[in-house]
């Protein structure tokens, strides 16, 4: 199946299984926001503790904050999101509709890269398996073309977005023949700058009220806060703050579902360290976010880094982890050595000094800092991509059937244990609440009786359950149960004393965090 129809699937499987549903469904919706349903808010809040928990609980020298989403608006000031947080943004005349300059651009290069991989695939069909993948790449003429076009469109493209030259981009989109996906043409207005950042009014008068900003990163929160945590907390250098929390941005490409929000959920974490070191935290801070991601078990080809050839200016190194996402290769983190700007910026529009004194060296310096930037939202989509099946299994009648399961690691599943009576009757379903009440204080458990027990096993694939435990007439007679494996679909009988312990071996933080100890 194309990969696309997967994501279709998977975005009409969130909602019909109630992870997520479009936000004000019923007023027909406000684009890119969207609601976490029943199952979608615990997977969420497994993600976040499972972030939470790696960040303070295996680094004595990480701690968290949990700042205000409303800040002083000079903070956005310093920050550079007041004068530089903008997107170039291109109406089409006709189709009415408003684009990011550059994502039209980087679609075309898109398309000349699909272009070179549908000659290499061709190729590769037509020679077999004598084809020399390289040597075609390297020698074909139509390749090599292609290859030019992408490279020239690339260079100008960079020089253009380094420059922030607005014309430049407008005359490549003309120059590239690109039209408008929905009116099919190329009546382009020109291209605007577009400042990202939601403004509101704080105040209870119009005259007394002042403009302020819905955070557009949980970042700043924290920088401001460093020298409370530091003071407080008596904290040395290096030492980190982390956070999780809402971010907005008004994105005017708001597709592929979750990925790009307008109201999200960050999990970010600031380092701060001895200037001259930074560049070695970075690395140690990016190869442990790739630790992280990979100890999810959904294979390490999944995951590469991106290294930014363009750095912001106040960045001397920046990485994202990228995951193979049904739509290609795409940025799930971002690791970011922002030197000292944040905090030099603070400081001089605050005029409060944020120096720290090293009692080791006797000096005093601002400090740099290496930032971990993950998006809750985009974790979220990642995890329901990767664990999304089909498979084709056995069915009762001995043929076989399709079932839909969720491979999401048991300890991020939403629901850890369903708990079955075979039928509804002969004292089963008292037995199977009687185990439900003595184990809903260690995992979320569910009780279902409703239809065959082959279709509460689907059901329960569906969500991801891990284990659902079956109560027959035998466990009256000598209290066993079966326990059925969502993955393997493989069933044990055991007594029910020990279920507690087999569902909370497989389910407990511990064990995923030790993968990063
Ligand atoms: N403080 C740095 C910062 O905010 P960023 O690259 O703009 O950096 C970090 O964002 C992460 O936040 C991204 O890697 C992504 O996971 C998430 N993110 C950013 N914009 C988002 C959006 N509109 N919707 C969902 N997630 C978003």
């Amino acid at each position: 199946m194309a990969q696309e129809d997967i994501f279709k699937k998977l975005v009409a499987h969130c909602k019909e299984y109630g992870f997520v549903f479009q936000s004000s469904e019923i007023y027909d919706g406000l684009s890119a926001v969207y609601d976490y349903g029943q199952y979608g808010v615990e997977l969420k809040n497994n993600i976040k503790k499972y972030w939470w928990d790696s960040m303070t609980l295996l680094h004595d020298n990480v701690v968290g904050i949990d700042s205000a989403i409303f800040m002083h608006p000079e903070i956005w000031k310093a920050s550079g999101h007041v004068d530089a947080f903008n997107d170039p943004l291109i109406d089409n005349r006709d189709s009415k509709k408003r684009y990011r300059a550059d994502v039209l651009i980087e679609e075309q290069l898109a398309k000349y890269e699909d272009k070179i991989n549908k000659e290499v695939e061709k190729a590769a069909k037509r020679f077999g398996e004598t084809f020399n993948e390289q040597q075609f790449r390297d020698t074909n003429q139509r390749v090599l073309e292609t290859r030019r076009k992408w490279t020239a469109l690339h260079e100008r493209f960079a020089q253009a977005m380094n420059d922030m030259n607005l014309d430049e981009l407008r005359q490549i989109i003309l120059d590239e023949e690109i039209v408008c996906p929905i009116s099919g043409t190329r009546n382009w207005t020109e291209v605007r700058q577009f400042n990202l950042m939601f403004s509101t009014e704080i105040g209870s008068t119009a005259e007394g009220a002042s403009k302020i900003y819905l955070r557009p990163e949980t970042a700043q929160g924290i920088f401001v806060n460093y020298l409370n945590v530091q003071k407080t907390g008596r904290m040395k250098i290096p030492f980190g703050i982390a956070q999780i929390g809402k971010a907005f941005r008004n994105e005017i490409v708001a597709r592929q579902f979750i990925f790009r929000m307008r109201e999200f959920e960050q999990m970010e974490m600031q380092f701060f360290v001895k200037p001259g070191t930074e560049l070695q935290w970075f690395e140690k801070w990016r190869d442990a976010r790739m630790k992280w991601h990979r100890a999810l078990g959904f294979g390490d080809d999944n995951y590469r880094f991106h290294v930014h050839e363009k750095l912001a200016h106040y960045a001397n190194a920046a990485v994202d982890v990228e995951y193979r996402f049904p739509f290609g290769f795409k940025e799930v983190e971002g690791i970011h050595s922002r030197t000292d700007f944040d905090l030099s910026q603070h400081q001089k529009h605050s005029g409060k000094k944020i120096t720290y004194f090293d009692t080791e060296t006797n000096e005093s310096y601002v400090p740099y800092v290496v930032e971990t930037s993950i998006g809750v939202d985009r974790m979220f989509l990642q995890v329901m991509a990767a664990a999304y099946c089909e498979e084709d299994v056995p069915s009762a009648d001995g043929k076989s059937e399709q079932r839909v399961v969720l491979k999401i690691p048991p300890v991020l599943a939403p629901v850890k244990l369903a708990v079955l009576p075979l039928v509804k009757k002969d004292g089963l379903p008292e037995k199977a609440r009687e185990i439900v009440d003595s184990l809903k204080f260690d995992f979320p458990c569910r009780y279902d009786e409703k239809d065959s027990v082959g279709k509460r096993y689907r059901r329960q694939d569906a969500i991801g359950t891990p284990f659902c435990l079956t109560v027959d007439h035998q466990t009256l007679d000598d209290n066993t149960v079966t326990v059925r494996n969502r993955d393997t679909m493989e069933q044990i009988r055991v007594p029910i004393a020990e279920v507690r312990g087999i569902i909370a071996a497989k389910t407990n933080f511990r064990e995923l965090l030790e993968k990063l100890a």
